[in-house]
């Protein structure tokens, strides 16, 4: 057997080649795509703890981009700063503040729908709410916000079989000239906006030394997170939808009880997790079930494989919001658990709960078609008839 993340029937439904991999082959070795791959949960969750031994630093794919200043592509000691920076403005207490404006879109969105009947998840709400939050959080203007969504979506898209990154690079290069425009303009004109403030905020390193961003280091890190800020939140909401379509039993009882939405939201983040796989990068010859992996070698963490392990998890493969467990990997681990974390559950469980109070009975209204992207899975579109029965 095989594991290739770009084959497009992989991508259609990789779990069996997961549980292949966790029983047959937990030290992975794919030599023509040039990566190892850990896929069971206590491997993964090490490697997350042990980011000395796993390095981030040469980017979260498999593929070899040029690595921006990103918090997920920074390794110790500077990420130990750029996190304390950037984590403060994602607190749990500071995103809680933010649910009646999440609620507020959400409703705006489906209360426009109710007329027509029908939605398109990803296009129209689990991928245009998120995207709102976000920008508005960064102080990104209305007029650059569907381009830059536009362009991160080029940047992940890996459908060209022949040349997956043909279009990516470019995308990320335009994405870039946008956002250093937004930043001069806040250099110039000040707002209260994450852009602002990581322009002018400073923390105090473990040196005791006081350090800021330049303004070039702003750039990427605003681009950072705006993708990663939407691409996987409008993912897990789609995957949601789907889980529930599938179990409409449990969808009834979260009509019926609210407070099982945040529960339910952990069980999409485990069963069908947005990001598949973390890359990593080690330095040095790594022995793991016997197997070694030579020093400089792409090591990629099977997020996906991982919450589907039977080891850990009962009956993986079934979605179930009554599952008790106390963690997943869903967000990754470790020193680059996902910063908007908080942001994602809140997000993800307003939307829940807004679509199920108006549209109970929603149903499938089309062809599902699946997005083929690096690392983050989910769908290109979603169709729902919300009143069927109207
Ligand atoms: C359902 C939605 C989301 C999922 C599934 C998700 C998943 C992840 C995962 C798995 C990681 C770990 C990467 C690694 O270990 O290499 C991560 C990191 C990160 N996420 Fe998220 N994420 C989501 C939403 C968000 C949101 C809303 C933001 C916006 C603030 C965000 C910003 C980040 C950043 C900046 C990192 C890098 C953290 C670091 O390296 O220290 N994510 N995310």
């Amino acid at each position: 057997m095989e594991y290739n993340p770009f084959d497009h029937q992989t991508q259609a439904n990789p779990y069996p080649v997961y549980q292949w991999m966790r029983d047959e082959a937990p030290v992975y070795h794919n030599p023509e795509i040039g990566f190892w791959a850990l896929s069971r949960f206590d491997d993964v969750l090490q490697a997350h703890l042990d980011a000395a031994t796993y390095l981030s630093g040469y980017g979260p794919m498999i593929e070899r981009m040029d690595v921006a200043d990103v918090l997920v592509a920074t390794d110790d000691p500077a990420h130990a700063w750029h996190r304390k920076l950037i984590s403060r403005l994602f607190t749990p207490r500071a995103i809680a503040q933010l649910e009646p404006k999440v609620r507020a879109i959400a409703s705006d969105v489906l209360d426009a729908a109710r007329e027509r009947g029908e939605l398109d998840v990803v296009l129209e709400y689990g991928g245009y709410l998120p995207m709102m939050v976000i920008a508005e959080m960064l102080g990104i203007p209305m007029e650059a916000r569907e381009p830059l969504r536009r362009l991160s979506d080029r940047s992940l898209d890996r459908s060209n079989v022949d040349d997956p990154l043909a279009d990516a690079q470019a995308a990320s290069i335009e994405s870039h000239e946008i956002l250093a425009q937004i930043v001069e303009e806040k250099r110039r004109h000040p707002g209260d906006d994450i852009a602002t403030l990581l322009l002018t905020a400073s923390v105090t390193d473990l040196d005791g030394v006081e350090r800021r961003f330049t303004p070039e280091q702003v750039v990427p890190h605003l681009m950072e997170l705006m993708a990663a800020g939407h691409e996987t939140t409008a993912k897990l909401i789609a995957n949601g939808v789907v889980a529930l379509t599938w179990y409409r039993d449990q969808r009834r009882e979260l009509i019926a009880d609210r407070s099982l939405v945040p529960a339910a939201v952990e069980e999409m983040l485990r069963w069908d997790p947005p990001s598949q796989y973390q890359g990593r990068w080690v330095e040095r010859d790594v022995t793991l079930h016997d197997v070694t992996i030579p020093a400089d070698s792409r090591v990629i963490l099977v997020t996906g494989a991982a919450n589907h392990d039977d080891r850990v998890f009962e009956e993986p493969e079934l979605f179930d919001i009554h599952r008790r467990f106390d963690r997943h990997v869903g967000f990754g681990f470790g020193i680059h658990l996902c910063v908007g974390a908080a942001l994602a559950r809140l997000e993800t469980r307003v939307a829940f709960e807004e679509l199920l109070a108006r549209f109970p009975d929603y149903e499938l209204g089309g062809p599902i078609r699946r997005a083929y992207s690096s690392n983050v899975r989910g769908l290109s579109n979603l169709p729902l008839i919300l009143n069927p029965g109207e």
